[in-house]
């Protein structure tokens, strides 16, 4: 499996780690005998980048983890993240970055992960109402403590960034990063390579929507959140499928399909970048997997950033009700 490094930290990790979210949430149906034979199948291949949110299930995706890292812990590192505040029944309250807050959040996520320390924690969303000097001081605390070992941040601004990083140093910076969400390129790679950021890419398939295999609206099932992305609403579906098609080609023409392609192109896009695909399967996984031996040439990429030119999505990330909460 093909290693890269995570920022300036020196500790090394798959260039393609394995997304978990949808081991336990959000995109249908899900069962947690097949997920944790699918986490073990990963890291027996070298996937050792997990990554987590004590907010996916809410709660179950750690508790998840924990099962499958059951004598396997030193196979992996383990990165979670804190930030936005769920109740058991999967209710939303927000986000807190208040040090009393990840404190608790820290310590739950340990016990649910049964791990004696997190290899890389996020502070998932920044918390307007708090300093971020406040927040990373209290992750810094973590730090020393020994039970975290590296920070990181998700959907950070660039200035949080800077701010960020004066208090203590930042290894990663996970934003979403894909052929159809290419906004990072006018600021945040750059930051990153600067400042010695490690770069995670999440939903690097489009959650699934590059790989041309979602047709139809209608096939994702009733509890799928996708559903509610305007990306895959009305007009926009057929509009974004059009594209995907002509990435279908480009890949056809290397004898790859759109989801190989896709993820290698992310990796192209710099030696500082870890892409963290999530599939409940172990067919995809192995597909993906193959996508860090296909090299895409100076032409592949010219091509796909032809059809795929930055801002061609229709349609948001997210609903407009959830981008406020999501503090995007
Ligand atoms: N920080 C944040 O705010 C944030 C937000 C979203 C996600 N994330 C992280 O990023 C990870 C990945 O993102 P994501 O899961 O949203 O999206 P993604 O990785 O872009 O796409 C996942 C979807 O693609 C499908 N898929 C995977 N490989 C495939 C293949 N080869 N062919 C066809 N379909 C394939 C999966 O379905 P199957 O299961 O059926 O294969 C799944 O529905 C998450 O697991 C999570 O850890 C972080």
């Amino acid at each position: 499996m093909q290693t890269r490094a995570l920022g300036n930290t020196g500790a090394m990790v798959s260039s393609l780690g394995l997304g978990c979210m949808g081991l336990s949430e959000f995109y249908g149906p899900t069962d947690d005998e097949s997920s944790i034979k699918l986490i073990q199948e990963a890291l027996a291949r070298g996937v050792n980048f997990l990554d987590s949110s004590d907010m996916y299930g809410p709660f179950a995706n750690e508790i998840l983890l924990g099962k499958a890292l059951v004598k396997r812990r030193s196979e992996a590192f383990v990165a979670t993240k804190f930030g936005f505040v769920r109740d058991e029944k999967g209710g939303w309250h927000g986000v807190n970055g208040r040090p009393n807050y990840i404190r608790a959040a820290c310590e739950a996520s340990l016990r649910r992960l049964k791990v004696d320390h997190i290899d890389l924690y996020y502070q998932e969303r920044v918390d307007p109402a708090v300093p971020i000097e406040e927040s990373v001081g209290a992750m810094a605390d973590l730090v020393r403590a020994g039970n975290v070992r590296f920070l990181g941040l998700s959907e950070a601004s660039p200035m949080t960034i800077r701010r960020a990083c004066r208090e203590h140093p930042i290894s990663a910076l996970q934003t979403e990063y894909s052929l159809w969400s290419r906004d990072p390129e006018l600021e945040l790679l750059t930051i990153c390579q600067e400042l010695g950021i490690g770069y995670v890419a999440y939903s690097p398939l489009g959650r699934g929507f590059l790989t041309g295999t979602i047709r139809e609206f209608q096939h994702l099932s009733t509890n799928d959140v996708r559903r509610e992305s305007p990306r895959f609403m009305g007009e926009n579906f057929n509009r974004n499928l059009d594209v995907v098609d002509q990435i279908i080609r480009i890949a056809q023409a290397r004898d790859a399909t759109a989801a190989q392609v896709a993820l290698a192109w992310v990796l192209a896009q710099g030696d500082h970048i870890i892409a963290i695909p999530g599939t409940t399967k172990l067919t995809r996984l192995e597909e993906n997997l193959e996508s860090t031996s296909l090299t895409l040439s100076a032409e592949d990429i010219e091509a796909l950033e032809a059809v795929a030119p930055i801002g061609f999505a229709m349609g948001e990330r997210y609903p407009v009700d959830r981008m406020q909460m999501l503090n995007l």
